[in-house]
């Protein structure tokens, strides 16, 4: 079973490279399940029903959120309808939206856990013991565990990676949206990254008009930022899991932009 996972989608440069981009790898790579992190997808923050139902067209079979969940105030009106759209699962109770899915294919059914970290973002409830209790329920299901874990500190995932090993298919981290070279197995059978890196503006900062962000950085002032144009990118990882076992067999890195040329 391959699972491709295509990092944090930022606006419509993010969106562009969506729809140029997953025919193809779909078409070479073939992987049985496609999952996007589409947290930043509606210029830069949160996401859209219009733009959910199209990424669902385009063949991805879920999409997992973040920080940004709530960004857009359209989602308050969609997120209990959408059935393959995952929130963080440690956020507070009583918040609309799920944390866990379940997606069959080909006979074979996956589970897909968004959690977020709580280094250096918003006090949120444990994702380990969130995760816990997840990997329990879905066990009891399916061997085919797949973790989106969103957070900002690169100890905090690898804790995370470590925590699971054993228990999931997979732990990849998302939300600082620069890709890290770390992806592996871990020696219990979990592939895992840092973090996949994001899918957007190829000359911003982490997707942002890099003049605010220096700008910001130069005189403390408050400024907006604005999703930037130009070039683009889209950072990716394909993995490899055993259906019997629920064990990774590889994890592979994808960058495609203009230092990284996607071939045929
Ligand atoms: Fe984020």
């Amino acid at each position: 079973m391959k699972i491709l996972f295509i990092g944090d989608v930022v606006g419509q440069p993010g969106r562009k490279m969506i729809e140029q981009y997953v025919p193809k790898l779909k078409a070479k790579y073939k992987p049985n399940v496609v999952i996007v992190n589409g947290e930043n997808a509606a210029g830069g923050k949160g996401i859209t029903e219009k733009i959910y139902r199209r990424f669902l067209e385009l063949g991805i079979h879920a999409v997992t959120l973040g920080n940004h969940t709530w960004d857009n105030r359209e989602i308050f009106e969609f997120i209990d309808d959408a059935k393959v759209l995952i929130r963080p699962a440690n956020f507070p109770d009583d918040v609309p939206g799920k944390g866990m899915v379940y997606v069959s294919v080909e006979g074979y059914e996956v589970a897909i856990i968004n959690l977020q970290g709580r280094t250096f973002l918003p006090a949120i409830d444990c994702p380990f013991k969130k995760a816990d209790e997840l990997v329990a329920e879905a066990s009891e299901r399916t061997p085919i565990i797949f973790v989106d874990f969103h957070a900002e500190a690169t100890s905090e995932k690898q804790a995370m990676g470590w925590y699971l090993d054993g228990r999931v298919s997979a732990v990849v981290g998302t939300h600082t949206h620069v890709q890290t070279a770390d992806s592996r197995i871990l020696p219990n059978g979990t592939a895992y990254i840092t973090d996949v890196g994001m899918t957007g503006p190829y000359d911003g900062i982490l997707g942002v008009e890099k003049e605010a962000v220096l700008r910001k950085f130069l005189t403390s002032l408050p400024v907006r930022f604005e999703v930037t144009s130009g070039r683009a990118q889209l950072n990716a990882v394909m993995i490899e899991v055993d259906v019997k076992t629920g064990k990774a067999k590889s994890i592979q890195r994808m960058l495609i932009n203009d230092d990284h040329p996607y071939f045929e």
